[in-house]
């Protein structure tokens, strides 16, 4: 038995848990985009984002071993791998940025007394919108597509940092949006964002929940209504009569509205499509995640019934690019109200 090469093996998670960490403060401390921007020495870089000369060199060297920079002539540069990181940093917001600590308290929360694991509710919005860009925005613009008047006026709820509402604005010059979302931190990333891409006249962001938001007395007249990744969020927060209730409040307000919901089937007890390479590298964590934190995945087939209950007809469904995912683990449904 060759214990060393054991040793290697069996020490690989530990391996993996520190580079996705480590990975994850090089995009958060801004040292990525830096050097993104330009080859750059250790004191530049530490005197330009105002970090510790001594730690980043130490942070920069574990990165160099595990080929993230390459150091040459005390000048340190992006490797191929790091580009290819930094094209998908969004799932590290969300799963790193948003859900380490989640991970952290599984231990705990498996003691019971209901206890829910926290996360970085701001991070997984904005994280979660990254994502978006690739899966659940073009999605979305395809079941929009379908609906029965051309899209005026969008209304996001639970909007993250409102990367929805400005991908929709830049393509669709006559839209006009609006997004509720309760976390502050979104919602400071939403104004950053929709102001440097010059958006402030046609985007508003509402710093609240969808309950306090549809008790309130704004008065808009949306003919489209999103609901990317938070339905299961009110789930966890307040149980399947809670959603239908939200859904039947939301149509009854507004009757003619198109409702743009996008789910993640659970499938976690799936072992044929468990074995799928995203299923593997996302979809599994995710599934984690949502047993330890407020928020209820479900069925496909549930979702449908649940429609059904709310009042709500399917129109339409489909699944985001199989070039970017081909689980169909992800669902967009095109719902109005029935009669
Ligand atoms: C997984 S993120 C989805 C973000 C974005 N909609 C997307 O599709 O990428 C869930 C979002 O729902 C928000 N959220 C959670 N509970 C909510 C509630 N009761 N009302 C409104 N938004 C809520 C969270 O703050 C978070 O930004």
């Amino acid at each position: 038995m060759n214990i060393e090469q054991d040793l290697v093996a069996a020490l690989e998670p530990i391996r993996q848990m520190t580079l996705a960490i480590c990975v994850n403060h090089f995009f958060e401390t801004g040292v990525y985009r830096k050097l993104e921007a330009g080859e750059c020495d250790l004191d530049t870089l530490s005197r330009s984002l105002d970090l510790e000369r001594a730690r980043l060199g130490g942070l920069l060297g574990y990165l160099r071993n595990e080929n993230i920079v390459s150091h040459d002539k005390g000048v340190y540069a992006l490797t191929d791998k790091a580009r290819l990181l930094g094209r998908y940093s969004a799932w590290y917001t969300m799963l790193v940025g948003g859900y380490t600590e989640t991970f952290v308290q599984v231990g705990e929360c498996l003691k019971g007394q209901g206890k829910w694991a926290t996360r970085d509710v701001g991070k997984v919005g904005i994280g979660s919108c990254g994502i978006s860009h690739y899966d659940a925005i073009p999605l979305t613009q395809r079941l929009m597509a379908k609906m029965d008047t051309p899209a005026r006026t969008l209304l996001d709820l639970g909007c993250g940092n409102a990367m929805y509402l400005v991908e929709f604005c830049k393509t669709m010059p006559q839209l006009r949006a609006y997004g509720v979302e309760p976390s502050r931190d979104a919602c400071l990333s939403a104004e950053r964002i929709i102001a440097a891409e010059g958006l402030s006249d046609r985007i508003k962001v509402i710093n609240k929940s969808v309950r306090d938001f549809l008790e309130g007395k704004e008065d808009l007249k949306p003919d489209v209504m999103v609901l990317g990744f938070v339905l299961h969020e009110i789930l966890g927060q307040e149980g399947k009569a809670g959603v239908i209730d939200f859904l039947k409040t939301v149509t009854a307000r507004y009757p003619a509205i198109n409702l743009i919901v996008i789910e993640v089937d659970n499938q976690a007890a799936n072992p044929t499509i468990m074995e799928h390479g995203l299923a593997k590298a996302y979809y599994n964590p995710y599934y984690l995640i949502h047993e330890f934190t407020e928020q209820r995945l479900m069925t496909d087939a549930w979702w449908q019934s649940l429609y059904e209950e709310a009042g709500l007809k399917i129109v339409n469904h489909d699944y985001p690019d199989e070039a970017v995912d081909s689980t169909r683990l992800e669902i967009g449904y095109l719902l109005k109200r029935r009669g």
